[in-house]
């Protein structure tokens, strides 16, 4: 005969494997530069990640594991210093303003490429998207590790600075390290998809979406553009990769 508390404790520990297994995130950098990965979350109450903000050298790679039901997003920000007398830490790019390398709930500042995720473990169905509605810094992927294969990786694995407008770059030091989002450089219902374009109907995609649609096809390119740029996959882990190696561009000119 079994004993009920053994029974109680199989059970306990089954839920305890559940929960650790999946939604691990492992942050990689392949880029041939330093990336401060940085998240923020969107899930109300008090399920943050243990980390919200720290650096990953070229090559390193680093796991958080987050809690059950877990929504948020994942950006990198690049060309951060620490300011040698105040010793406030600031990024060109994706910064979010805490002044350390943590960013304790803020958001990064625009212009960003933006991995997003919704975990749900008790429906099974996890939800992710590359948005570039907050414009673009550095490319990243999104590679779901479950699913037997059926789940599709999300991207904007390109170099979209080097196609950026004119009008939308963002420059550092002579290099173009960012591309603006038009609703954030124009500030234009039209761009935005508010007051009369508020709609599906009423905000089609601009010129520059359609320049960020044709150079990264799989992301978000404007607020209404979730027909083909939102993704699904039963509950599993994710390697979110800045400058995953693809044979086509400079994926790593900054
Ligand atoms: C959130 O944290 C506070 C303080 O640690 C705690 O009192 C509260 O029960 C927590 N709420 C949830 C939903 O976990
Ligand atoms: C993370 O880094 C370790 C140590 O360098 C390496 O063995 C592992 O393959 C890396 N993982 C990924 C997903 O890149
Ligand atoms: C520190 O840097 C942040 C930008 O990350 C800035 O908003 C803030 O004003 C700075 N604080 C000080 C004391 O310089
Ligand atoms: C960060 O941005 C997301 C999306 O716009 C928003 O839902 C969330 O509330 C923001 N978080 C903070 C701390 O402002
Ligand atoms: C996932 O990829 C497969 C094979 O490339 C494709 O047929 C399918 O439409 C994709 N699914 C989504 C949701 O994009
Ligand atoms: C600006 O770029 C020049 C040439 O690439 C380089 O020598 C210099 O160190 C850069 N300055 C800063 C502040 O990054
Ligand atoms: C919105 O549409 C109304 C009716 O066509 C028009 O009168 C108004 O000027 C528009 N507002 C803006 C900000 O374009
Ligand atoms: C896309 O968003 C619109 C407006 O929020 C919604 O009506 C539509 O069902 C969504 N489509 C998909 C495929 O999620
Ligand atoms: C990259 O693509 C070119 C042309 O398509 C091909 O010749 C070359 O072998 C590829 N390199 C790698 C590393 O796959
Ligand atoms: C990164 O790689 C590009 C070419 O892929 C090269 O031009 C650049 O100098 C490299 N940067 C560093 C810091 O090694």
């Amino acid at each position: 005969m079994v004993e009920p508390s053994s029974l109680l404790f199989f059970f306990t520990l089954h839920l305890l494997v559940t929960v650790v297994i999946s939604g691990e995130f492992t942050i990689v950098n392949n880029c041939n530069y330093t990336v401060w990965p940085a998240s923020s979350t969107t899930t109300s109450g008090n399920a943050t990640l243990a980390t919200t903000g720290f650096i990953l050298k070229p090559g390193e790679n680093s796991t958080i594991t987050a809690p059950p039901d877990w929504a948020g997003r994942f950006w990198g920000r690049t060309l951060c210093t620490t300011n040698s007398i105040s010793r406030n830490f600031s990024c060109v790019t994706g910064d979010c303003g805490s002044g350390k390398v943590a960013c304790d709930g803020r958001n990064g500042s625009s212009p960003m490429t933006i991995a997003e995720f919704s975990l749900d473990s008790v429906k099974n169905q996890d939800f992710y998207d590359i948005s570039l509605v907050d414009g673009y810094n550095i490319p990243i992927k999104v590679i779901p590790l479950g699913g037997s294969g059926k789940c599709n990786s999300t991207g904007c694995p390109t170099d979209l600075n080097a196609v950026c407008p004119t009008e939308l770059k963002v420059t550092n030091n002579g290099t173009v390290v960012a591309c603006h989002g038009p609703c954030a450089a124009f500030n234009l219902q039209f761009f935005c998809c508010v007051g009369n374009h508020s709609t599906p109907n009423t905000c089609e995609p601009s010129v520059y979406a359609q320049i960020f649609k044709t150079t990264c096809p799989q992301a978000y390119s404007y607020v209404y553009d979730n027909k083909t740029s939102t993704f699904a996959c039963p509950a599993t882990d994710y390697h979110v990769v800045f400058c995953h190696v693809t044979n086509n561009t400079r994926l790593d000119w900054l």
